[in-house]
């Protein structure tokens, strides 16, 4: 078997997985993984609006500049993540008592700044990540709350203005299958589909509990594909209640599996991305206390059974 970025290329997907600064930098044996199993990358924190501009006007590019020449570096093809996003923003946007003009050119001036330093190095640009709550309404957020639901269009025109040739995302997790907030996605994509507004692709998240891989997400992926968009699966992890036994690590394997078949039977999947490599980096301890091991790499960089089972699904 090979790699899966040459089983994915073959397959003409992408595999990807998102990367966080310190251990691309400080990390060799993550560093190598990154380059040598991944097609594709996402920076895991560095190009989120509180690592780029802490304050009005100032960005640091560092982390994010680093990451793009990782990328190049690797062959990769890069998903932007993410512009507009009510968490990891700054108290400077989110407390900023801004007037609803004058934060749509804060908004415009972060778009355009960081989509413009990066256009045509990008593939995907997330541009609005989780909008949706649980039940299909709309989340309360400073872009919300000042502009209304119109931030969306605003800010997806911007993008493409930005760097016409990136394919713009939404994005968010809890929208695998056929529930209240997909819907909400699906009625959303038509109707600024309908009026014009420049959107390309779904990203669905897909962070997921062991043996729970949704049994409709075909179905919803396909969905959003007869709509003339894209799908991606941005985000995927599988978190085990700790410890992780043989069964349930096999049972992750499968689940790695079901989600890759699932991108694979639908045309318009451009590929999966994994949220991390090695078990040890993950956010998921610190999220959801007592869970973990949701990635395809072990603690000792070795290959669990989520790697096999993304390897044979795309082995085919
Ligand atoms: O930057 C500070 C650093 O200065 C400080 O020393 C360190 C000490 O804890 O914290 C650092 O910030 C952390 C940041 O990651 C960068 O490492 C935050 O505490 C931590 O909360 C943050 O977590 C990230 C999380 O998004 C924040 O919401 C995770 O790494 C990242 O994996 C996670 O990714 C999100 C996606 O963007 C969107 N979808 C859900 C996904 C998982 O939550």
């Amino acid at each position: 078997q090979g790699t899966l970025r040459d089983l994915a290329e073959a397959r003409g997907v992408e595999i990807g997985a998102a990367l966080g600064a310190d251990h691309l930098s400080g990390d060799p044996e993550f560093a190598r993984l990154a380059g040598a199993e991944f097609n594709a990358a996402t920076a895991e924190n560095a190009m989120k609006w509180d690592a780029l501009q802490p304050s009005r006007g100032q960005f640091n590019w560092g982390n994010a500049d680093s990451f793009m020449a990782s990328a190049r570096a690797d062959g990769q093809a890069v998903r932007g993540h993410t512009l507009v996003w009510h968490s990891q923003l700054p108290s400077w946007v989110s407390d900023g008592g801004f007037s609803p003009d004058q934060l749509r050119t804060v908004m415009g001036e972060h778009i355009g700044t960081v989509a413009g330093r990066y256009a045509g190095q990008v593939a995907y640009w997330d541009v609005a990540n989780e909008i949706f709550l649980e039940d299909g309404s709309w989340r309360g957020s400073v872009f919300y709350d000042t502009l209304g639901e119109g931030f969306v269009a605003d800010a997806l025109r911007m993008a493409d203005q930005a760097d016409p040739n990136a394919k713009l995302y939404l994005n968010d997790y809890n929208i695998e299958g056929i529930n209240p907030k997909s819907d909400a996605y699906y009625d959303l994509a038509r109707s600024l589909l309908e009026q014009g507004v420049p959107l390309d692709g779904i990203g669905m998240q897909t962070h997921l509990i062991n043996g729970q891989v949704p049994h409709d997400m075909r179905q919803n992926m396909q969905r959003f594909a007869d709509l003339g968009l894209d799908v991606a699966v941005t985000e995927l992890d599988v978190r085990i209640q700790m410890p992780a036994d043989q069964g349930e690590l096999q049972q992750q394997g499968q689940d790695y599996r079901a989600v890759m078949e699932n991108c694979l039977a639908v045309d318009r999947c451009v590929g999966v991305t994994v949220w991390g490599i090695v078990d040890q980096y993950s956010w998921v301890p610190d999220v959801f206390p007592g869970y973990g091991a949701p990635l395809p790499f072990n603690e000792q960089y070795r290959p669990k059974p989520a790697y096999y089972g993304l390897q044979q699904a795309l082995a085919g």
